[in-house]
């Protein structure tokens, strides 16, 4: 047996984090037998005499005993912390057959807690768009532990004697810094050996002050200078302490970099650097809160795949595959040579393109030092496959390497099939959510946006969950949308953080001016995403933390459609519809809301947000006070939904749309046969095609499949002509395209207004073929127990996928082995089961194992 994926809260050795919640979590993998009891010890590391891991040892804070395993390989825990504190913590497995294991010892340290923030904040003079803020520091003795407390706006690296301190980069992330102010730990004890230091924080704009927000963007939107505190703790081995806080002991200067911000790149010029800054000093005001951010990590670095010399004489790097990050440089150029790094997602014609991106330069500059050596941006990142050079007279492939930057999210689960093109789908839907899971989950990661556009992870949700752990990640920008949901009065605004400086609400876009009218689709991912944490990660507690939030924007549209000029429907707010979708049959691309009517998508958005509502507080308590109010408001909602907008027949008032009946199947509401008809129809209509949208895609192959008109499903969703997911596979996409036609049949950008070849939203197809396909459904059972149902699609000849549960790991396969007939295999972790129900069969329960079932293909 291995206990793998030790996580406190769902991180793994979480650094200066409050833990409201103590929620320890591990994965038990290949278990012979039945898990009849765990064990989980946590030790206070800083305590002397921890190696003895006896009963009587005095570091050991909490032992759990041998307790049966609960309805997850998990436990809460209840324990008051010490501030600053480090814990081990270790859990061993007893199981049926009488075999132990033991976990690796895993720890976590909290922040500060309740203890005052001391450090004054050291301010930058307006014009500084980067600067190094240092001192020395005399380390007298060994020093056991060296922690540094940071607050460094816009962002900020440390560095101790020119060494980066820490792993991570773009500290302290986007959030919603106007909302929350939160300090970041650094571990700098191995950088501190007794000596003289040099300590240095080095600050660039970000997100925080430099250009951002789409329609040419707004600079200082958050503040208009840079600004740091920060406290150093140290303990030395002699018990003693000493602390170190940002005061009138440091100094400021100019640094290399010159011009920085996230759209356009960064300028990295050795004479800029150097020159004295005025710091202003100022009393510690607000105290600032511990993280809850998950670390962006450098995950992955690769060679280019290839060296282009283009028609038009451009020497263009190709990484082969779509990277969120930069590309880190040797540099052997002499003196003053001027290098320049442009950075795109595409060719034309073979040429370096990057119309697209629309104003975002997107382009790093170097001017050499003459020094050989490896350079990097330090604030800023870019979203590209292809990296144009200028300025590097000998380019050797050894001396580029790009590097992929994305935040702490784990494994998830994974899907293969015997269609080489489905299987590249499968992979840019990860890809995508790989390039867009920085700091917040994104609509894209290259153009003048990258912004958490709401609706976009709204219906990206439970693909994210299922193609990797983001319970920390996903959970962490619930709550930013909690603080956005409170400032704008009930509503969750377009996109979240959402700035709101002076520039921003003077500006005329109408965009900007609907900001926080609530929408439906994009407003409800306040819903949409704490129930799919729910549904693929089963933690309660979560979902009690995150309820309330969802609450309030049931409340707030609960208002609106009540002050309405029909009770019940929702008639107002900034609606964009079925965004993107196609069924305007070819009229202006200038109004990207679909065809579906507007007030019947959202009052049916608003009836299923109730549905999610009351699934999720009857999850939480079967007596919730809550539920009387969301049964009846269904059934209020339903009543004047039926009468404004469905005929006696089933069908539909407003314009027939497929989207307007994959709502109604998918959300249960008319008369589902009527729909699925009506559904079929209108997609042989277009050849087996979808016109959807951003709405209406993901509901489109799970209504069908759902609605016994799962041949269908298949077939638009193997579709390799326009429009369709494998078109975009068949035209070369590495990624997911922001539109089915984003490029054309002959290679070229449809548009550039809004075009971009990194949106996961399409990807949302993937929790299609683990749900329906391989049938791993999101309603368990029981406890320890999921629900299985393949329903396979003959023409991909075998399919294989797997799903991380908090108690193990599913896999289940299929492979057509006749005109009628699969071979399905079924592997359930031991002490777990599955009720299995293969097609025209009865369910049944499994039990741990591997099962090999011969069944039918069709339902
Ligand atoms: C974004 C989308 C977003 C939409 C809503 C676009 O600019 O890229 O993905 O959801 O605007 O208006």
């Amino acid at each position: 047996m291995k206990i793998t994926d030790l996580q406190v809260d769902h991180k793994t050795d979480p650094l200066g984090y409050d833990f409201p919640r103590l929620r320890f979590q591990w994965l038990i993998e290949e278990a012979r037998s039945p898990v009849v009891s765990v064990r989980l010890k946590i030790w206070e590391h800083d305590s002397a005499s921890k190696e003895q891991e006896t009963p009587e040892d005095s570091s050991l804070v909490f032992d759990s005993q041998e307790t049966a395993p609960g309805s997850f390989d998990g436990m809460e825990v209840s324990l008051t912390l010490a501030p600053r504190c480090r814990y081990d913590w270790q859990v061993q497995v007893t199981l049926a057959n009488g075999s132990r294991g033991e976990s690796e010892t895993a720890w976590f340290e909290t922040g500060k807690q309740e203890e005052p923030w001391e450090a004054p904040w050291l301010s930058l003079p307006q014009e500084a768009s980067s600067a190094r803020v240092f001192r020395e520091a005399e380390i007298p003795r060994t020093v056991e532990k060296a922690r540094l407390y940071i607050c460094g706006y816009g962002v900020y690296e440390v560095f101790v004697d020119g060494r980066k301190a820490g792993n991570e980069y773009l500290q302290p992330g986007y959030d919603t810094y106007d909302l929350k102010q939160e300090y970041q730990t650094l571990d700098l004890t191995d950088l501190l050996p007794p000596g003289t230091h040099r300590l240095m924080i080095l600050l660039g704009n970000g997100w925080y002050r430099g250009r951002l927000v789409f329609e040419g963007g707004f600079e200082d939107l958050y503040g208009d200078c840079l600004t740091v505190s920060a406290e150093l703790d140290l303990v030395y081995a002699d018990g003693t302490c000493e602390r170190i806080l940002t005061d009138q002991s440091w100094q400021a200067q100019t640094s290399e970099i010159g011009e920085n911000n996230i759209y356009d790149g960064e300028e990295q010029d050795y004479h800029l650097a150097g020159k004295p800054l005025d710091l202003t000093v100022s009393a510690s005001g607000k105290q600032p809160a511990a993280r809850s951010s998950m670390p962006i990590l450098a995950t992955q670095q690769k060679g280019p795949a290839e060296i282009l010399h283009t028609p038009a004489g451009e020497t263009v790097l190709d990484f082969g595959e779509m990277i969120t990050g930069w590309v880190t440089f040797y540099c052997r150029e002499e003196k003053d040579i001027r290098i320049r790094l442009l950075y795109g997602e595409l060719l034309q014609d073979g040429n370096f393109y990057r119309e697209n991106l629309r104003t975002a330069k997107a382009q790093f500059t170097y001017v050499s030092e003459g020094e050989e050596r490896w350079i990097r941006p330090h604030f800023t990142y870019f979203g590209f496959r292809y990296v144009k050079l200028e300025g590097i007279t000998d380019v050797r492939p050894e001396d580029f390497r790009a590097v992929r930057l994305m935040s702490a999210c784990g494994e998830g689960g994974s899907l293969l099939t015997g269609n080489e093109m489905v299987n590249r789908l499968i992979a840019n839907s990860k890809a995508s959510q790989d390039c867009n899971f920085l700091s917040i989950p994104t609509d894209c990661p290259q153009r003048d946006e990258r912004l958490g556009w709401t609706g976009d992870i709204a219906v990206f949700a439970d693909a994210a969950c299922l193609n990797r752990d983001c319970a920390g990640f996903l959970s962490n920008f619930v709550e930013m949308m909690g603080r956005e949901e409170t400032a704008f009065d009930g509503v969750v605004p377009l996109f979240v953080p959402t700035p709101k400086g002076e520039e921003v609400s003077r500006a005329a876009d109408i965009m900007l001016k609907h900001l926080a009218e609530g929408t439906a689709g994009w407003s409800d991912a306040v819903v949409d995403i704490p129930w799919a944490l729910w549904e693929n990660y089963r933690d309660e507690g979560m979902l009690r933390q995150q309820y309330p939030a969802m609450k309030t924007w049931i409340d707030f549209v609960h208002r609106q459609t009540m002050e309405g000029e029909i009770p019940h429907l929702w008639l107002d707010g900034y609606q964009l519809g079925d965004w993107l979708a196609l069924d305007e049959n070819g009229q202006s691309r200038a109004d990207c809301c679909g065809f579906t009517d507007t007030g019947f998508l959202a009052t049916a958005r608003y009836y299923h947000s109730l549905d999610l509502c009351r699934r999720s507080a009857a999850a939480l308590d079967m007596t919730h006070p809550d539920l009387a109010f969301y049964e009846e408001e269904m059934e209020a909602v339903r009543t004047a939904f039926t009468a404004a907008y469905l005929n006696e027949d089933g069908t539909v008032k407003i314009p027939e749309t497929q989207t307007a009946y994959a709502v109604l199947l998918a959300w249960h509401l008319g008369d589902a046969k009527t729909a699925v008809d009506r559904l079929c129809a209108l997609v042989h209509e277009q050849d087996d095609h979808l016109r959807t949208g951003f709405l209406g895609t993901p509901l489109l192959c799970p209504a069908l499949s759902e609605g016994g008109a799962h041949e269908t499903a298949c077939r638009v969703f193997l579709q390799e002509t326009y429009p369709g997911w494998l078109n975009e596979v068949k035209l070369g996409a590495v990624t997911i395209w922001e539109r089915w036609d984003s490029l054309q049949e002959d290679g070229h950008v449809s548009g550039t207004g809004m075009n971009s070849m990194n949106h996961y939203a399409y990807g949302s197809i993937v929790s299609w073929m683990y749900r329906y396909l391989c049938g791993f459904q999101s309603d368990f059972t029981t406890e320890r127990s999921v629900r299985i149902k393949p329903m396979p699609c003959p023409e991909l000849g075998w399919m294989k996928g797997s799903v991380r549960t908090s108690w193990g790991i599913y896999t289940c396969e299929w492979k057509i082995t006749g005109e009628e007939e699969a071979l399905y295999r079924i592997t359930v972790p031991e002490g777990s089961t599955a009720q299995v129900t293969l097609p025209q069969d009865e369910s049944l329960r499994l039990s741990g194992g591997v099962h090999e079932l011969t069944g039918r293909i069709h339902g």
